[in-house]
């Protein structure tokens, strides 16, 4: 039985499905807020999701511009900006780092190896009936929640073109391996036996097949650095790459982990007079698109690309959510390993599919590449579609939308003139969650609600104030919140509305399980407004109307929520008494 809305929401059981970051502080924060059952479901052997030990590969390291990816509850060890890694931490301390944190604070709420195979209202229409896989046994049992919080994540679940899909392979006799960039850790030895070592200087090297990846993103980086670190050939094809920013030196906190950068990005209101100086004014906009187009070229500089190289053609610095942090360069990355001539960048271009001679991969324009294998490096598709059936997911409103034609949101800001054209999924669709955490539809019964929607450039920091946000929700907290299902719906359309201007290349509603709200760059201002929104201090990094926007955002400074949405609880029902 679970416990009916009219009791203590704290009473009932509440399910987290997923592990990693955005699962591991929503379910430590609802326990602190005096959820007395809150399960965490995961269908991993480990907790940290994408950095679960079973997913790390080697050469992955921690890729954010604002150049953090903690938690407040526990500090993470820092590295010495000197040595090989410039300060970024490896993959295998961000798992372990996770590991410690579910290790300490969640021993016992976590269950491993359960599978979420689908969720439905319960005969009540309040609580939700979830059937659960047990991955040991193969066994399935149903377990009834009062609430469920969603954080699948948006890079569980490979989006596996058809054309290039391992049946397609098959049917094209195609032999060597197929795999996705998801399986890179579990197959990789398997893709290196199957593909043979290439001395690069030697001439009979370019009659041998190469390994294929596809896509431009950060996974296709990564998978043909591993590989040319191996010594196998490895030809990249991409419409375009992911930008990234270098320098030759760490780039000093007060620019990497303070608002500056975010400055640089309008938000769907503006909340102080330099933003509003930035965006709306002429000399401002010049400003905005002139540091950007100074970051791009250091970064170019700092990797050493010269003008007229593949590596250049990369995503919008300004428009799209495609961001790398490169750091200091290393001599064993992707742009160095490309410039070496020990990758192969063939950009722009588009693989439509398997040669019929068994051995190849064919590009739009016709041409023909010999291919040992194929790394599918194609992105994610959303975690949520497999989790319910059609009919739920539509009505709980996690589902596409058609897109309002329409719609009169239009934002008059100078720094948004001259957009690229707006993508023809994103012209079709939206997405209907409000704030990146509840389905709109679903916003009045309290009892629903998602986690890591919002690519940003701070996971930890935006996890955790989302998880307070969600905790607030569920508690019945005063908020600032939509008053009914049609006012949300209506802030849901305004929300899609500005993602469609500020990121047209972005179908948000693709993959709405990563990308239902685009918080990207401007990360801190969405976090003020869901701080706003529970009554809490904005602006928090502090600093005079002079040093505000170089004053470094550190994860204290969100560490007392908690007791500061306590105090406010507290002083709201005294007035009310
Ligand atoms: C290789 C890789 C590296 C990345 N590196 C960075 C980075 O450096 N910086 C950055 O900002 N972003 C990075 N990302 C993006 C990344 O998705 C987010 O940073 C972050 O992992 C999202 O955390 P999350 O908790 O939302 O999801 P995840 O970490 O993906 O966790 C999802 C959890 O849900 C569970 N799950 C999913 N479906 C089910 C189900 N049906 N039943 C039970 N459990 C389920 C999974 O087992 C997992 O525990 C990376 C992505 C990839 C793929
Ligand atoms: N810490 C790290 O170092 C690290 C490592 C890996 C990933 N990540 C993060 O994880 C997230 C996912 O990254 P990702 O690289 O896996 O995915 P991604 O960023 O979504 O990139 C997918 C790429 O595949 C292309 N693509 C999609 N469908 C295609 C098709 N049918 N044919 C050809 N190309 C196709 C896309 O191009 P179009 O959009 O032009 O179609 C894009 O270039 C990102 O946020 C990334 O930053 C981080």
């Amino acid at each position: 039985m679970v416990s009916s809305p009219s009791e203590d929401p704290r009473a009932g059981p509440v399910a987290v499905v997923g592990a990693g970051v955005a699962g591991l502080i929503t379910a430590y924060t609802l326990l602190r807020d005096g959820f007395t059952d809150v399960q965490v479901l995961t269908r991993d052997a480990h907790a940290g999701g994408v950095w679960a030990p079973e997913r790390i590969y080697p050469g992955l390291y921690s890729n954010n511009v604002h150049g953090e990816y903690r938690l407040s509850p526990m500090k993470m060890a820092h590295r010495a900006k000197t040595g090989a890694l410039h300060g970024r931490l490896s993959g295998e301390e961000l798992s372990d780092y996770f590991q410690s944190f579910a290790h300490k604070f969640l021993d016992g709420n976590i269950l491993y190896g359960r599978e979420v195979r689908r969720v439905r209202r319960d005969a009540s229409g309040e609580g939700w009936e979830v059937d659960v896989l047990s991955i040991g046994d193969g066994t399935t049992e149903t377990r009834n929640y009062a609430r469920i919080v969603l954080c699948t994540g948006g890079c569980s679940s490979p989006r596996i073109p058809h054309e290039l899909s391992p049946k397609a392979a098959d049917a094209a006799g195609f032999t060597g391996p197929v795999i996705h960039t998801a399986e890179f850790a579990e197959r990789m030895q398997e893709l290196l036996s199957s593909t043979r070592p290439v001395t690069f200087a030697d001439e009979n090297s370019a009659d041998e097949p190469s390994v294929i990846v596809v896509g431009g993103g950060k996974s296709a980086h990564d998978m043909c650095a591993s590989l040319a670190n191996e010594g196998r050939k490895v030809t990249l094809v991409c419409h375009n790459l992911d930008y990234f920013l270098a320098s030759t030196s760490p780039l000093p906190e007060f620019i990497r982990k303070s608002r500056f950068l975010s400055l640089l990005s309008p938000h769907i209101h503006l909340r102080t007079y330099l933003e509003r100086f930035l965006h709306t004014t002429w000399l401002g906009a010049l400003l905005v698109h002139f540091i950007w187009s100074r970051l791009i070229e250091s970064a170019f500089q700092a990797a050493k690309i010269p003008k007229g190289s593949p590596l250049r053609n990369v995503a919008s610095p300004f428009w799209s959510v495609r961001a790398n942090d490169e750091g200091v360069p290393r001599s064993n990355g992707f742009h160095a390993l490309a410039l070496a001539g020990k990758i192969e960048v063939i950009t722009p271009a588009h693989v439509v599919g398997f040669g019929q001679d068994g051995k190849s991969v064919v590009l739009e324009d016709g041409r023909r590449l010999a291919a040992s294998a194929v790394v599918l490096a194609t992105g994610y598709r959303s975690s949520w579609e497999d989790l319910f059936d059609e009919r739920t997911l539509d009505e709980v409103g996690l589902s596409v939308q058609p897109a309002n034609p329409q719609s009169s949101h239009h934002w008059d800001y100078a720094s948004l003139s001259n957009p690229p054209p707006l993508h023809p999924d994103a012209k079709r669709w939206s997405s209907t969650v409000y704030r990146g955490i509840v389905p709109a539809k679903n916003i009045m019964k309290r009892n629903l609600a998602v986690n890591g929607t919002g690519i940003s450039m701070n996971n930890g920091y935006t996890a955790e104030v989302v998880a307070h946000w969600i905790s607030s929700y569920f508690l019945g907290d005063p908020m600032r919140l939509p008053e009914s299902t049609e006012a949300a719906l209506e802030a849901t359309e305004r929300e899609a509305a500005w993602l469609k201007q500020r990121h047209p290349q972005t179908p948000t509603a693709l993959n709405p399980s990563y990308t239902a709200y685009l918080s990207f760059l401007s990360w801190p201002q969405y976090t003020d407004d869901l701080l706003e929104d529970m009554g809490l201090r904005v602006l928090r990094s502090g600093g005079s109307w002079l040093t505000w926007p170089f004053k470094v955002i550190d994860l204290d400074e969100i560490g007392d929520l908690k007791e500061e949405r306590d105090a406010r609880r507290a002083k709201l029902a005294s007035v009310r008494a």
